[in-house]
C-alpha cells in the first residue's frame, strides 16, 4: 500500500500547494487591480469644481450666453483699442441683464444662488459699461471696469462645471 500511495499523496499535496499559490496570486492581482482602478479614477477626474447637472438644452442655453459674454469682452476691448465708444457700448449691451442671450428665469431651478449672483453681477457690469460708454466715461475707466468684470468670470469658472444628464 505504502509504496503506491506515497507518490500519490505527494502529487495530491503538490497539486493542492499549486492551487493555493495560484489562488494567492490571483487574490494579490485582484487587489492590485483594484488599487490601480482607484488611482486612475482619481486621475481621470481631477476636476473638483461643483457640478451643475443640466440637460442638453439647459447646457446649450448657458454656453450660448457664455459665448456672448466672451464676444462682448472682445468687442469692448477692441472698442478701447480703437477709442470707439460706440463700439464699446454696442458690444457691452449685448451682455446686459435684459439682452436676449442672457439666461432667463426658466433656469432658476437649475442654477444655485451663488451662480445666479455671479452671473447677474457680470451682466449688470456689462450693462453699466454700455451706459458709461454712452455717457462720456474715459477709456481708462472702462478698462478698469472690464478688468473687474473679468474677475467675476474667473471666480465662477473656478467654482462650477456643467455635467449633462441624459
Ligand atoms: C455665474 C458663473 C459664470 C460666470 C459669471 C461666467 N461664466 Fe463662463 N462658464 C461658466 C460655466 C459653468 C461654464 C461651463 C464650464 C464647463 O464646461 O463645465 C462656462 C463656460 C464658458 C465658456 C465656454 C463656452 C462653450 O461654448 O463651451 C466661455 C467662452 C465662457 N464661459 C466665457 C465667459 C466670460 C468671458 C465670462 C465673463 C465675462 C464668463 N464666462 C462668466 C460659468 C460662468
Amino acid at each position: 500500500m505504502i509504496p503506491i500511495s506515497a507518490p500519490l499523496t505527494k502529487i495530491t499535496l503538490l497539486g493542492a500547494c499549486l492551487m493555493l499559490f495560484s489562488a494567492c496570486d490571483e487574490a494579490r492581482e485582484h487587489e492590485e487591480r483594484e488599487e490601480h482602478a482607484q488611482t486612475s479614477e482619481h486621475s481621470i477626474n481631477p476636476d473638483q469644481r461643483k457640478i451643475l447637472h443640466m440637460d442638453v438644452k439647459q447646457r446649450h442655453h448657458v454656453l450660448t450666453e457664455m459665448r456672448q459674454l466672451l464676444a462682448s469682452t472682445q468687442g469692448v476691448l477692441e472698442g478701447i483699442a480703437e477709442n470707439d465708444m460706440e463700439k464699446i457700448a454696442e458690444a457691452a449691451a449685448l451682455s446686459a441683464p435684459k439682452a436676449p442671450k442672457t439666461v432667463d428665469f426658466r433656469m432658476k431651478d437649475v442654477l444655485p444662488p451663488d451662480f445666479r449672483q455671479m452671473g447677474k453681477a457680470a451682466h449688470v457690469a456689462f450693462g453699466d459699461m454700455a451706459q458709461k460708454a454712452q455717457n462720456g466715461a474715459s477709456k481708462e475707466e472702462i478698462t478698469m471696469d472690464l478688468a473687474n468684470t473679468l474677475n467675476t468670470c474667473v471666480a465662477c469658472h473656478s467654482t462650477f462645471q456643467v455635467s449633462v444628464d441624459d
